[in-house]
């Protein structure tokens, strides 16, 4: 699965829309029930209303009625070459996916290709986070 996740955000990393950054990325979530949702970045001539990969995978989903998930890859390097580095999501991406995500059990996959890859944890990257359980 791990392996399929990466091959489907290195797809959409292809249609990420980055004429400001050439930083492109591309995310794949997994949902419980097998559902997968992929998003890139998308930037924008104002800058601010741009949208990380991450959260239009996140967007996506929630849109479609899915709010349980279980793992995200997330590829990102310079347009059209090969990463060089692991793509970390932001902060604010990994705010967003604490909202939806048990982040005790969430894994984040950051990939440079189908077999260079880390998992972590999701609460080790946002560590005494403030999610729906803390309101
Ligand atoms: N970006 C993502 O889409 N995800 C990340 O994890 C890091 C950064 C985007 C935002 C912007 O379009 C470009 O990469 C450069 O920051």
């Amino acid at each position: 699965m791990i392996q399929r996740l990466i091959r489907l955000a290195m797809e959409a990393r292809l249609n990420a829309y980055t004429p400001y950054s050439n930083f492109t990325v591309g995310a794949a979530l997994l949902t419980t029930d097998g559902t997968v949702f992929t998003g890139c970045n998308v930037e924008n001539a104002a800058f601010t209303p741009g949208n990380c990969a991450e959260r239009t995978a996140v967007f996506k989903a929630v849109s479609e009625g899915y709010k349980e998930f279980e793992q995200i890859a997330i590829v990102g390097g310079k347009k059209g070459e090969q990463p060089k580095e692991y793509c970390s999501p932001c902060g604010v991406c990994r705010q967003v996916l604490v909202e939806f995500a048990d982040p005790k059990t969430f894994q984040v996959i950051i990939a440079k290709s189908e077999e260079d890859y880390q998992v972590y944890r999701l609460e080790d990257l946002l560590p005494l986070s403030f999610g729906p359980e803390s309101l």
